[in-house]
């Protein structure tokens, strides 16, 4: 695989995949710019040697065509302000406009091309639209770790046009930490699984357990661990036919000799509400009226004491609610935990994007962690163990 450091750009236009599929609010302003921040060294160091940028990305999931809300156009700015540079903007990714702007692109310019998902051709992987975007440059770059679970028009299939295929610093960066968590891990290395759905990470769950030395599970998903034992949960999430699945990984563990910890308590709510009445019950305790939205005070102790002897820390998942302020003690006190093994006690520790990476960025914790994921899917594929289309490209 060619990689960034051993290829010389000078004279070059790199069309680079990128994923700037970033959260904006109502007024186009981007509230969490990670992914595009982490591909700032890619871009700089194409410039640095003399080449010139193509950037081309998808945003959100448009159905019917160009749509103001889903335009890449609201990312110049932000993106010029990071770069320090005055980024031009193609409004189509394909076509005349898009053709000459990218043939009259000067060493050292950057220009970011519209949304490649305002073509349907995109996400069915079209063999003629990835040629089309490959007439733009002369090398291609894939720094888009997080769409590299997808096989389409400009992840995968645009490889076979070009000679050249090289592998961004973050695509590179993500492999080899997610290969140090799975293959290289210091023991005790301990994973916290949370999030909703048992469903969404079960294969990983199911992996895990044949390399760690502790599973911790948290949020939504334990309740129906705990429906699975027997015990109350109230009105709380349960995916009630993936109880007996539950029991299955539990036996598992077992007999695996695994550490499997869940809630001792957590915190409950009499509405699914940050203004809700609150109380702290014992796991399997949950009243009628109630639901578990946070982990309680005891299972934080509990869970951080496990985090702060570990050196090897995999998380993924938030512990409750954390978009509600009255909910997010739990998942806080996790990426408080994780921060402190990762300072104190050397320990590796990476953050699975999606939902745990905003909420340990949100808690201003980002740069005291090992590696935050810029991958949500495609870090749970690739850590299943799937090949993702995207990094076989450039094989
Ligand atoms: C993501 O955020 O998951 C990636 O950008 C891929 O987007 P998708 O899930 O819409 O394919
Ligand atoms: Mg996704």
């Amino acid at each position: 695989m060619k990689t960034l450091d051993t290829y010389d750009f000078s004279g070059k236009k790199a069309l680079i995949r990128v994923d700037f599929n970033v959260p904006l609010n109502d007024k186009y302003e981007i509230t969490d710019d990670t992914r595009i921040t982490a591909t700032i060294p890619t871009i700089k160091k194409i410039l640095k040697d003399g080449g010139s940028c193509i950037l081309m990305s998808h945003l959100g999931r448009p159905k019917d065509g160009p749509t103001e809300k889903y335009s890449l156009k609201h990312l110049v700015n932000p993106l010029s302000v990071i770069l320090g540079l005055q980024v031009k903007f193609a409004d189509d990714c394909i076509g005349a406009s898009a053709s000459e702007q990218a043939a009259s692109l000067k060493p050292g310019e950057v220009l970011l091309l519209e949304n490649l998902r305002f073509y349907k051709e995109e996400e069915k992987g079209d063999v003629t639209f990835a040629e089309k975007l490959s007439k733009l440059g002369n090398v291609w770059v894939n720094d888009a770790f997080g769409t590299a679970h997808r096989a389409h028009a400009s992840t995968a299939v645009i490889g076979q046009f070009f000679e050249d295929r090289v592998c961004g610093y973050v695509m590179q960066a993500e492999v080899v930490n997610a290969q140090k968590i799975l293959n290289h891990a210091e023991r005790p290395f301990t994973a916290i699984m949370g999030g909703a759905k048992i469903s969404d990470k079960i294969l990983l769950i199911e992996r895990l357990l044949d390399k760690v030395d502790n599973l911790i599970i948290g949020g939504g998903m334990t309740y129906t661990f705990t429906k699975a034992l027997g015990g109350s949960i109230g009105k709380s999430l349960l995916e009630a036919d993936k109880m007996p699945l539950a029991l299955e990984l539990i036996a598992k563990a077992k007999e695996k000799g695994v550490n499997l910890i869940m809630p001792v308590d957590n915190l409950c709510a009499d509405a699914f509400s940050n203004d809700a009445n609150r109380k702290v019950v014992k796991t399997g305790e949950i009243p009628e009226d109630f639901q578990g939205l946070d982990i309680g005070p005891d299972t934080i102790k509990l869970f951080t004491e496990i985090l702060e002897k570990s050196k090897t820390i995999l998380w993924n998942g938030p512990m409750g609610v954390f978009e509600f302020p009255n909910f997010a003690n739990g998942t806080n006190a996790i990426a408080e935990a994780v921060v402190k093994a990762t300072e104190e006690n050397e320990a590796f520790s990476l953050i699975g994007g999606g939902d745990s990476a905003s909420a340990i960025n949100n808690a201003g914790y980002g740069d005291r962690v090992s590696y935050v994921s810029t991958g949500g899917g495609a870090l749970l594929e690739y850590m299943e163990g799937k090949t993702l289309p995207g990094v076989a490209a450039l094989e």
